[in-house]
């Protein structure tokens, strides 16, 4: 691919490090103009650097609408307009207690963040693209979002959150000629996984990766592991004009995780009926 956003100007939330960073640089490559919405200030401000004219750092905290919308303001008079606002910015709920003990102490920054973020963004990029022909807007959730798991109860209910809202403004927003799509990473090992252990020895958080790619790799049909370009591939689809028909799509990039059951029921089954009645 080349040149595949060529004309467009993006807003990328969380584009300064992981799966944001990834789709930031794949986007510049592929001819957009990219602004980098981050709290983290150097990182972003290095990348947009490192990319010269096609990019810039906007420092966002996606939770407060003055913020977002003074990146949206930011963009449209940096490079003249808005066709993409990818809402990926997004946290990890941290290693919670089992749920009857969980005290929910991470429940509002959560929230804020992951799922009323997305909402800023998607309303006040939609402000501008609903002025000036359309755009894409791109929302991403998570595996957790769609598959509910005993672990993650805030941070799967803001993903789930996510998926919702993202159809709603579909609909609400084709009359604009707006697109709104979904993506649900799974398995990109970046700083949000429980790879991070404050005081850790380097040895040790390879340890925990190892450990951590092992397990997760194990719910995957597709024995390949992920990488935040990945996740930049889908976007670039989904911002592009490839995708033009498509809104209200929510789009797993999950070596299949969720396609269903790994465990092969009937297998086990027949193998209970062979030791049980020496079939
Ligand atoms: N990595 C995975 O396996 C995975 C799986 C499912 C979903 N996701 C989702 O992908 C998105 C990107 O996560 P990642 O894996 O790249 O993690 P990451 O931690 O590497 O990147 C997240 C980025 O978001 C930024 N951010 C956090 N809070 C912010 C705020 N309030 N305002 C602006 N920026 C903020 C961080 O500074 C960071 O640069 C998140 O929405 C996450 O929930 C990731």
């Amino acid at each position: 691919m080349a040149n595949e956003l060529a004309g467009k100007v993006a807003i990328i939330t969380g584009g300064a490090r992981g799966i944001g960073r990834a789709s930031v640089e794949l986007f510049v490559e592929e001819g957009a103009k990219v602004v980098i919405a981050d709290v983290q200030d150097d990182e972003g401000a290095a990348l947009a650097k490192e990319l010269g004219s096609a990019a810039r750092f906007k420092r966002t905290d996606v939770s407060k609408q003055e913020d977002v919308q003074s990146l949206v303001d930011y963009a449209v008079s940096e490079f003249g307009g808005l066709h993409i606002m990818f809402n990926n910015a997004g946290i990890g709920e941290g290693t919670q207690a089992p749920f009857l003990e969980c005290d929910f102490s991470t429940f509002h920054r959560v929230i804020d963040v992951n799922l009323l973020g997305v909402i800023w963004g998607s309303q006040i990029a939609a402000r501008h693209m609903a002025k000036n022909g359309g755009g894409s807007i791109i929302n991403t959730s998570s595996i957790a979002g769609t598959q509910p798991n005993a672990g993650v109860f805030t941070y799967g209910a803001a993903k789930a959150g996510v998926n919702n809202f993202t159809q709603s403004i579909a609909i609400a927003l084709g009359p604009h000629m707006i697109r709104c799509n979904v993506i649900c990473p799974g398995n990109i090992p970046t700083s949000i996984g429980l790879y991070n252990e404050p005081g850790a020895s380097p040895e040790q958080l390879e340890k925990l990766a190892a450990g951590i790619k092992a397990v997760r790799m194990n719910y995957q049909p597709l024995k390949r592991q992920g990488a935040g370009i990945d996740i930049a591939q889908a976007a670039v689809f989904l911002g592009g004009d490839r995708s033009a028909q498509i809104t209200g799509l929510i789009m797993p990039v999950d070596a299949g995780a969720t396609a269903g059951n790994v465990s092969n029921l009937g297998a086990e089954i027949a193998a209970v009926r062979a030791a049980a009645l020496g079939e």
